[in-house]
């Protein structure tokens, strides 16, 4: 195993020492009750738990038992109604530099104003609402809104398409919509209100569709059922927050798994704010008068806790972006950071290596010291990248805060925390496990495995953040997640903890892509290519790639009959169409065949092994179900496929 370069002497910049960290640590471990009952207090609470934690029904756990609260109060009202009011919350910027600043009590307005019209139109605690907007000030409004009347969200990425906005809305039973006309990316207009009209042809449920105007572009106006949204905003009068049990659902954030329908992960409110605001504090040690910028979507994990919740909850200014990074220059994001003067930067691997390619002259070219800490989130980041960010961007200035969770996880669990004491940092690695994280690296047999050894990334104990559950699949939930190491959380990644201690993360031991930072789940591409109509089967992989971390290789069978010119293309754009840009595949590869099991399974790891050369001398590892003859047959005859295939 290599682990990079040695630790860098971090010693300038900062005090290191793992004191504190290894006091709360231990006792997170030891006496959890004890620590949580300390961590909860930074939120206020309406009346306080029973019990800190009932295990009563594992793998259900429960946090902060009775306990009752409300997210959006603790996220605006305390900081709108004290010394905060005329603090910014948001600053809010576009590809063109249009700018708006909207303070916490201008943010109390909004959100009061919105969960009014929610109400209005019969929107009451526990009914599901779904959010598809641009990154705009009316989507963490939405969501602020819903967290007040106790309406459960589920917030659809601006990147998808008809087809899995209607998945979603279906899963949930979503009774109303909040999206706008439009988004910009890259200069242009993406109609997102188009995309809602075609998923609720789909759909039976959704009553009413509020709609953001933002672009100015031409929409369909359904009577009835669609209103623009400053029309239903305009009662001033202000919405008590809904009092919340602890663990009543927040909302729902779908996410790919190794089935081709994404899986619709729950999170509470008390545990998981709780979980969110302490380990924005403990990993980036966030002060009052910082500008944060979590530069990911809010349609991912990572914006929902960090661009929304988190910050606000702990009273941060947080800029907000609607665009691309190197749009309408490859400096767009450094002139940002200097124009705003951002103190904390958190962003993807994906992004920085993007960056990195542009060269170096484009961060030079700006002001870039007001920059304190650095950090990534959703897939490992190689050194060369680490120590680009590092050297280049923080000027050797600023740790770099490499930060590993999952959408189901709801906040950080491993990373390094430099608000709770400082270990050296070693670039590609995630560091540390955080206070509550109980970590152990396994073998298939559930046997741990010692430093050095890669395995699979188990949490043994339960921690306040964790889901409650998948959104109607309880069997789901407990057997993709406790099932395979009986009552501990299985991650689904590859790790190896070296002999200090420090986690290694080595990507997804399942059917999971991580292509820019985006899970994508293979049998979801396949399913986004089976809908164009012109393919009859497809088998779909990731492979490495310098900046992506993975792409997404595919290969089809078109249906017999098929006439099109350009069948890629068709492919692509029927993907785009029913799926959204983001599950269209790098590669398409079209061939006559493709290798089955006797049942009809696709050998998907059989193409993938004799497409990029690499057949194990035991390749009965390849391919679970299938005889060695059955398998040899299938290698050899795709092999013929893709000489085919490369000679055309
Ligand atoms: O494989 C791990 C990778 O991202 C997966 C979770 O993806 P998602 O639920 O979309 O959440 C992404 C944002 C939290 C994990 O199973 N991953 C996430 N962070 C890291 C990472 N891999 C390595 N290093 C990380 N820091």
């Amino acid at each position: 195993m290599t682990e990079g370069p040695n630790p860098l002497p971090f010693d300038s910049f900062m005090n290191p020492g793992l004191g504190k960290y290894s006091k709360a640590y231990k006792e997170s471990i030891e006496t959890p009750e004890k620590f949580y009952e300390g961590a909860a207090w930074i939120l206020d609470w309406y009346s306080k738990w029973d019990s800190v934690l009932d295990k009563s029904n594992e793998p259900y756990y429960k946090w902060f038992v009775n306990g009752k609260l409300n997210v959006c109060y603790n996220a605006v009202d305390r900081h709108a109604n004290g010394n905060r009011r005329n603090k910014a919350a948001y600053i809010w910027v576009d590809e063109k530099g249009n700018e708006k600043i909207v303070t916490y009590r201008g943010l109390y307005k909004r959100v009061n104003a919105l969960a009014r019209a929610l109400r209005e139109m019969g929107i009451r605690k526990g009914d599901r609402i779904a959010i598809y907007m641009p990154m705009i000030i009316e989507e963490p409004v939405a969501m602020l809104a819903a967290a007040r009347i106790g309406a459960v969200f589920t917030l659809i990425f601006s990147g998808f398409g008809a087809e899995a906005i209607a998945e979603r809305i279906n899963d949930c039973g979503a009774r109303l919509v909040i999206t706008a006309d439009g988004g910009y990316r890259r200069g242009k207009i993406v109609p997102l209100k188009e995309s809602v009209d075609r998923a609720l042809e789909l759909t039976k449920t959704v009553e009413t569709v509020i709609v953001v105007k933002h672009t100015g572009s031409e929409i369909n106006v359904v009577e009835g059922r669609d209103y623009w949204y400053h029309d239903v905003v305009q009662d001033k009068e202000l919405v008590e927050p809904e009092r919340m049990d602890s663990n009543d659902p927040l909302f729902i954030l779908y996410t790919s798994g190794t089935t081709g329908k994404p899986k619709g992960v729950v999170h509470g409110n008390g545990g998981y704010a709780v979980w969110i605001a302490n380990t924005l504090k403990w990993a980036f040690d966030p002060q009052e008068n910082d500008r944060w910028w979590c530069a990911a979507d809010i349609g991912w994990i990572t914006g929902h806790s960090y661009i929304v919740f988190a910050p606000l909850i702990l009273g941060l200014t947080s800029i907000l972006y609607e665009g691309s990074f190197d749009y309408p220059t490859p400096d767009q994001i450094w002139k940002l950071i200097a124009y705003y003067e951002a103190d904390i930067l958190y962003t993807s691997p994906t992004a920085i290596r993007a960056l990195m390619k542009y060269g170096d002259e484009y961060p030079k070219s700006h002001n870039l010291s007001s920059l304190r800490v650095l950090g990534t989130v959703g897939e490992p980041i190689n050194p060369v990248a680490w120590e680009w960010y590092y050297e280049k961007i923080g000027s050797s200035q600023c740790p770099i805060i490499d930060t590993y969770w999952q959408t189901e996880t709801g906040g950080f669990v491993i990373s390094p925390a430099i608000g709770i004491g400082v270990a050296p940092l070693k670039p590609g690695s995630a560091t540390l496990p955080l206070p509550g994280i109980d970590p152990v690296i396994m073998d298939q047999d559930g046997k741990e495995l010692p430093a050095g050894e890669k395995g699979f990334l188990v949490i043994r104990k339960p921690w306040p953040g964790l889901m409650i559950g998948l959104n109607n699949d309880d069997e789901k939930y407990r057997s993709m997640y406790f099932g395979k190491f009986k009552n501990m959380y299985f991650t689904g990644d590859y790790a190896i903890k070296d002999k200090d201690g420090y986690y290694w993360l080595l990507g997804r031991a399942d059917e999971v892509l991580k292509v820019s930072g985006h899970r994508i789940g293979t049998i979801e591409v396949e399913d986004a290519l089976l809908s164009t109509g012109i393919v009859a089967e497809a088998g779909v992989f990731g492979k490495p790639h310098q900046v992506k971390g993975e792409s997404i290789v595919s290969f089809v069978v078109l249906k017999s009959g098929t006439t099109s010119e350009s069948p890629v293309d068709t492919i692509k754009n029927g993907v785009r169409h029913n799926f959204g840009p983001i599950l269209i595949p790098d590669e398409i590869h079209i061939v006559g065949s493709l290798p089955k099991t006797r049942s009809g399974k696709i050998m998907r790891r059989i193409i993938k092994a004799v497409y990029q050369d690499q057949i194990p001398g035991d390749i009965t590892t390849l391919e679970s179900g299938a005889s060695v003859e059955e398998i040899k047959e299938a290698i050899e005859k795709f092999r013929k496929e893709l000489k085919m295939a490369n000679d055309q």
